[in-house]
């Protein structure tokens, strides 16, 4: 039976703990990342966590031939996992071309080679980008609220990747998709061994939080407070690393082993919105760190508030988020002291 899944962006921090999750489950995989927003000391620690090594290749998914000579060597991959793409929300605004090629190039690229290769089943890394600010009838957000229009170019490329996937699945009938659409993953595996590597300083809440508590950033701008929701800052949906990875092991279970679908969408959330103010509280309590923080205006682009309705994943794929939010918050600090005593090492 062929037991291989190939994971792009596998290095990478949604990537890597899924590679952890389809490894312990009795999946082979192989990874391919060109490491542009990751590091090679991943591998190793997903090597520690599993006790084996991961097939890794350093190959850029926009590079047609080395990305087909590397799955020509494999005769047992039974499906992709695509996460390889850039993903900075203000980095695509000022330089949507580079979005563009690079998220719309990589997923082309695997289509055709999957095509050729004889590989049918995908998971898609989406987001819940997708579903702009939904209105508060649309709130909690199921699969069925519409897509908006995207807010920025890395919006738009999540929207375009989808609807590629969805035409090719309509022009093929034995290729099948499963889309997952992302709130916000937080937190690190509880071994520390992997995590976030934010590159340069974080735009991301929880990366700036945890550098701001280790002292390496002076304070944590909380960007407004005059938003409508109960404490005023702004509501996100805040998932645990782990229980998305282990989302992705379920997702793939159904296209293979179930007669699903051509094209399936999930949401993959708690189903509980937590505001800014919450996690700072949140994480000093959970680890007993004084988090220096100061409410500054709000930031542009930023949704006010949106939350899962994870429902039809936790019924048809029989997953659920089920971290409890101050061990997800130890474990990005964890995770940020492991990364101290490794730079002081160094
Ligand atoms: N925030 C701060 N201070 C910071 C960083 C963030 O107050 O220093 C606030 C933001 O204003 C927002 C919340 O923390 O209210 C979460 O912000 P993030 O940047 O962590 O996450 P976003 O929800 O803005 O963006 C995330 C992903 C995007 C994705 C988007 C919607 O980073 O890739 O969710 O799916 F597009």
């Amino acid at each position: 039976m062929k037991n291989r899944v190939l994971v792009t962006g596998g290095a990478g921090y949604i990537g890597s703990h899924t590679v952890v999750e389809l490894m312990q489950t009795g999946y082979e995989v192989v990874i391919v990342d060109n490491l542009s927003n990751s590091d090679i000391s991943v591998i190793d620690g997903i090597e520690q966590i599993v006790g084996k090594r991961p097939d890794f290749v350093n190959v850029d998914c926009q590079d047609y031939v080395s990305f087909e000579n590397v799955i020509k060597k494999y005769d047992d991959l039974c499906a992709a996992i695509h996460f390889a793409a850039s993903k900075a929300v203000g980095e695509s605004v000022e330089k949507p071309l580079l979005y563009y090629r690079n998220n719309i190039t990589s997923l082309l690229n695997l289509l055709e080679i999957m095509q050729n290769h004889g590989i049918h089943n995908i998971v898609f890394s989406s987001s819940c980008t997708v579903y702009g600010q939904p209105s508060d009838e649309n709130l909690p957000v199921t699969e069925k609220a519409p897509r908006l229009e995207a807010l920025s170019p890395y919006g738009n490329t999540k929207h375009i990747c989808e609807d590629i996937i969805c035409d090719q699945s309509r022009a093929n009938s034995s290729f099948k998709a499963i889309l997952l659409r992302y709130f916000n993953p937080i937190g690190a595996h509880p071994s520390a061994l992997i995590g976030e590597l934010p590159n340069g300083v974080p735009n991301n809440l929880l990366p700036f939080v945890t550098q701001t508590a280790a002292g390496l950033r002076s304070e944590l701008k909380v960007f407004g407070d005059d938003y409508n929701t109960p404490d005023g800052s702004c509501i996100r949906d805040y998932i645990y690393v782990v229980d998305l990875a282990k989302a992705h092991v379920a997702a793939l279970e159904r296209m293979l082993k179930v007669d699903s679908e051509p094209v399936e969408v999930f949401n993959l959330g708690t189903g509980k919105g937590l505001s800014v103010l919450e996690i700072v509280r949140g994480f000093e309590q959970a680890t007993g760190v004084k988090l220096p923080y100061r409410i500054v205006g709000r930031r542009e682009g930023d949704i006010e508030k949106v939350w899962a309705d994870p429902t039809k994943a936790n019924t048809v794929l029989h997953w659920k988020a089920e971290t409890p939010t101050d061990q997800i918050l130890l474990s990005a600090w964890r995770w940020q002291q492991h990364l101290m005593s490794k730079a002081n090492k160094q």
